[in-house]
């Protein structure tokens, strides 16, 4: 008996079976013609959204010919509604998504799936000119405005640029190309660029060649760069990676970023438009970098840093092939100040100067520039660093009768290239010490003995945003 029920319930399995893919086969009929599909996501940020909606549910066309530039501004103007009812997420979805300029809104965030690629226009005519920044003064490849960047945001708060690693990518031989014939009447766009905006998330994507800087930072505070990986090719002109420029409480961690100019440079406004600005750079967190730029340095300070630069601390920090390290450059005239700043844990592979300090730099934004405003560089902190195939150990060149002061470098090991210059070190109009540094130092920096290692250390406490903690934000959405 137990042996027929058995062949019963077979048969009833098998009915059912047979139901469920009958079902399974109609259902999938009609979703031909609807062509919804939902997916789910997940991922860390500062604030999850509670609307959420596709780029493609706006006219959006992922074949990379047709302009995105108006389905973005529609998007983003009709999730506007949704800032004072939890804010609003816009979803990329798998495609190459041409477009211009667009800008972004408070209590938003921006995702894109790991296969979207945001192509930046070629068409000048989406791409609207600003005023230069009044820090600046004027442009930096012409004196008159500048192109809008390709995610522009103003006067925010709230604002996160995310992905699974997905790809914004500025096309930017075109821009190089013009650059390079002196044929822009203005200043080349960014690929993201927020201005006086508060809470600002930049993370998980591939930024590919830029037309010029990628993300710029400015007049901001409490940002968060992560997991941004940076490409441009080391000769392209001006690609520098991450620019926080008079920007309070800032934190870049696990940034891989390889370009034609600095991979991280942090600034305050230029000469006497800077002075007047007055807007510091301060509270920078700067960890686990790695940078390739053989013809630039890892982390600048400057040129333009006239509003100020105080309290920068750098660690865990890989460069792989760089003119230098952490460089500072500056001028007379610049004004501004370049104080404590502290690095730890660098490791340099192949570089010209392990140490690089330049306070003749020039580059001025106009002949109006004060002769008497000079830049007070203090309190530079480096230790725990170690470098090989370097050619000289470090050129550091104060200016005369403003000297840089209160230079620290302590547990210093660098190794020399098979050629490198006859003198390793060059100092001028610098003070400071040393600890633990081979190859011996300057005069200018005298060694005070192992027991000073811990002279030049980083400070104990820790910077507002190193306690800001992400939360744990879930999707699903439905995409057409
Ligand atoms: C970045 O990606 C990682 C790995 O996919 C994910 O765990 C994390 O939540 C993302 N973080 C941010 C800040 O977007
Ligand atoms: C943005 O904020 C700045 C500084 O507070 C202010 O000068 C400017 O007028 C604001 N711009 C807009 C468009 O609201
Ligand atoms: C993101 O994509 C870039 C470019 O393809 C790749 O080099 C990088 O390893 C990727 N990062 C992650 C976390 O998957
Ligand atoms: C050392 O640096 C030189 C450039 O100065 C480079 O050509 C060479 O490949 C480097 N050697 C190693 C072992 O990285
Ligand atoms: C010196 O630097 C090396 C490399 O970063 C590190 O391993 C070592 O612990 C440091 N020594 C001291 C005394 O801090």
């Amino acid at each position: 008996m137990p042996f027929s029920l058995n062949i019963m319930e077979v048969m009833r399995k098998i009915v059912v079976a047979l139901i469920v893919v009958g079902l399974a086969i109609s259902e999938k009929g009609e979703s031909r013609h609807v062509r919804d599909v939902t997916t789910s996501f997940e991922y860390s940020a500062m604030n999850c959204r509670a609307h959420s909606a596709s780029l493609s549910d706006f006219g959006g066309v992922g074949d990379g010919k047709t302009s995105n530039t108006k389905a973005f501004q529609s998007a983003i103007s009709e999730l506007s509604k949704y800032s004072s009812e939890g804010g609003a997420q816009l979803y990329v979805p798998p495609g190459k998504w041409l477009t211009g300029s667009f800008s972004v809104i408070s209590h938003f965030t921006l995702y894109l799936h790991r296969d979207a690629v945001l192509l930046g226009s070629q068409d000048i005519n989406e791409w609207p000119v600003l005023k230069p920044l009044p820090s600046y003064g004027r442009g930096r490849d012409a004196a008159a405005g500048r192109f809008t960047s390709l995610i522009f945001g103003t006067n925010l708060t709230d604002v996160i640029i995310t992905g699974d690693n997905g790809t914004i990518d500025g096309q930017g031989p075109f821009w190089w190309q013009q650059f390079h014939k002196g044929k822009l009447k203005y200043t080349r766009p960014y690929l993201i660029e927020l201005m006086f905006s508060d809470s600002i998330q930049i993370s998980n994507l591939t930024l590919l060649n830029s037309p010029s800087w990628n993300v710029h930072p400015v007049y901001s505070s409490n940002i968060v760069v992560k997991g941004i990986t940076i490409l441009a090719p080391v000769t392209s002109p001006n690609t520098d990676g991450i620019n926080p420029d008079s920007c309070t409480n800032t934190r870049i961690e696990d940034c891989y970023i390889v370009s034609g100019d600095d991979c991280v440079a942090v600034k305050s406004g230029w000469d006497e438009y800077g002075i007047q600005f007055g807007m510091p750079t301060k509270q920078l967190i700067i960890r686990r970098l790695t940078c390739i730029s053989p013809f630039s340095a890892t982390i600048a300070l400057g040129s333009e840093m006239s509003g100020g630069i105080e309290d920068v601390r750098a660690e865990d920090i890989t460069a792989i092939h760089t003119e230098s390290g952490v460089r500072i450059k500056t001028a007379v005239g610049r004004g501004g100040f370049v104080r404590d700043i502290y690095v730890r844990k660098f490791t340099m592979h192949t570089m010209k100067w392990a140490f690089w300090m330049t306070g003749n730099y020039g580059s001025h934004a106009d002949k109006n520039y004060d002769p008497n405003a000079l830049p007070e560089i203090k309190n530079i902190n480096y230790r725990d660093v170690v470098a090989d195939n370097v050619t000289m150990a470090a050129r550091l060149e104060g200016i005369a009768n403003d000297p840089f002061t209160g230079i620290c470098l302590a547990n210093v090991t660098i190794g020399l290239s098979a050629k490198p210059k006859k003198q390793h070190w060059t100092c001028t109009d610098i003070e400071g010490i040393t600890s633990g540094v081979t190859p011996p130092p300057c005069g200018l920096l005298p060694d005070q003995g192992p027991e000073k290692i811990t002279a030049c250390d980083f400070p104990k406490d820790s910077q507002p945003i190193e306690e800001l903690e992400f939360k744990k934000c879930s999707y699903r959405l439905k995409v057409a």
